[in-house]
């Protein structure tokens, strides 16, 4: 690759390591404490997470990558004439892959000139940031290394028609008051003629929902466990991730897949420096995600209540994965 011209990257850290771990000693407190215990699952996402996760996408049973990204192809070039945006904002960018499908699409328009990816992880957010500037040359990238459930204030202000973007179902992964609060914040992102893009997993036969979360490779799993190694390098904990059990199951009342860790025996963990000493016992479980799942209606009702009026839907032949555009109400 290329050197990349700096002059066109601009990476804004919003997450100081300071903070990030003042909020990660407050929710590993809150978290381990409660009579369930859990762990807010956007801790997977070291740079270690952020590999596996690339790894789950491409495993047999995790249907959605690939579902969406085709369905992407094939709406990529009507849409962005339609709108002829010329930015594109992405929440939990990621490595920003299926994305590459819309920005070449602009760009074959001629329109785009910058994108805005919003990301947890640092590494993974400088990582993509330097793939796009090399392959397209004509592109800014203005970073904001943060958490989309607090920090989408400091996403620039508009240059031009703008898309945003929220792919891989990761909406599925806030509880519905966090849900809330999100898609309130994300509707401040658009003007009249700007647009949303999200992406969502919906609704289908457990048995292929459980397997998308137990693949038999066993990278979900230590997905999963990879949390536990987040918490003993950033607060001294001393969790044996080894230890437990990778749960994951579909809750069909609340429709929605949660993750879970179990110990096989008690493990009594001590976290340094929280001072704190849990006992986990097999009984109980560690509770790491949840991953809701939607239908055409919860899609509708969930855009409604944050101001957003749904104005395509397109899905795979199948039904399985469901990519929504919103504008906001009128
Ligand atoms: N959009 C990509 C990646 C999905 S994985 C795709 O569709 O494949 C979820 C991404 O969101 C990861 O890159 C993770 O680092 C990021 N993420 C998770 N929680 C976040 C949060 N609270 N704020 C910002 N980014 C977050
Ligand atoms: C990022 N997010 C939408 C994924 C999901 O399916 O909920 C994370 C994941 N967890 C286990 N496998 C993948």
């Amino acid at each position: 690759m290329n050197p990349v011209d700096a002059s066109r990257l601009t990476v804004e850290v919003c997450l100081t390591r300071a903070g990030r771990l003042e909020t990660m000693a407050d929710d590993v407190r809150r978290g381990l404490t409660a009579p369930q215990k859990s762990l807010p699952c956007k801790y997977f996402y070291d740079a270690y997470g952020s590999r596996l996760f690339e790894r789950i996408t491409e495993i047999p049973e995790y249907y959605q990558t690939r579902t969406e990204l085709a369905t992407l192809q094939s709406i990529a070039d009507p849409f962005v004439d339609d709108g002829r945006f010329t930015e594109l904002v992405e929440l939990g960018s990621g490595s920003a892959t299926k994305t590459r499908t819309l920005l070449d699409a602009m760009e074959r328009r001629g329109c785009l000139t910058s994108y805005i990816p919003v990301d947890v992880s640092e590494a993974m957010l400088r990582e993509s940031a330097a793939a796009l500037l090399d392959r397209y040359r004509n592109v800014t990238v203005h970073g904001v290394v943060g958490d989309f459930q607090q920090h989408l204030g400091s996403v620039p202000r508009p240059t031009g028609p703008r898309l945003v973007i929220f792919l891989g179902s990761t909406i599925g992964n806030l509880q519905s008051d966090e849900r809330r609060h999100f898609l309130a914040e994300a509707r401040e992102l658009l003007d009249a003629d700007d647009r949303f893009l999200i992406g969502v997993d919906l609704v289908k036969d457990v048995g292929m929902l459980e397997a998308a979360y137990n693949d038999s490779a066993g990278i979900t799993a230590e997905f999963n466990r990879n949390i536990l190694r987040v918490v003993n390098r950033e607060l001294g904990a001393t969790f044996v991730p080894e230890a437990y059990r990778h749960s994951a199951y579909y809750n069909e009342a609340d429709r929605r897949i949660e993750m879970h860790l179990v110990p096989e025996d008690v493990q009594r963990v001590y976290v340094r420096d929280l001072q704190l000493t849990i006992d986990v016992s097999p009984r109980e479980t560690i509770w790491t995600e949840i991953s809701c799942k939607f239908t055409w209606d919860s899609v509708v009702a969930m855009l409604d209540e944050a101001g957003m009026t749904l104005t395509q839907w397109h899905t795979d032949p199948r039904g399985l994965f469901g990519l929504a555009l919103a504008a906001r109400h009128g």
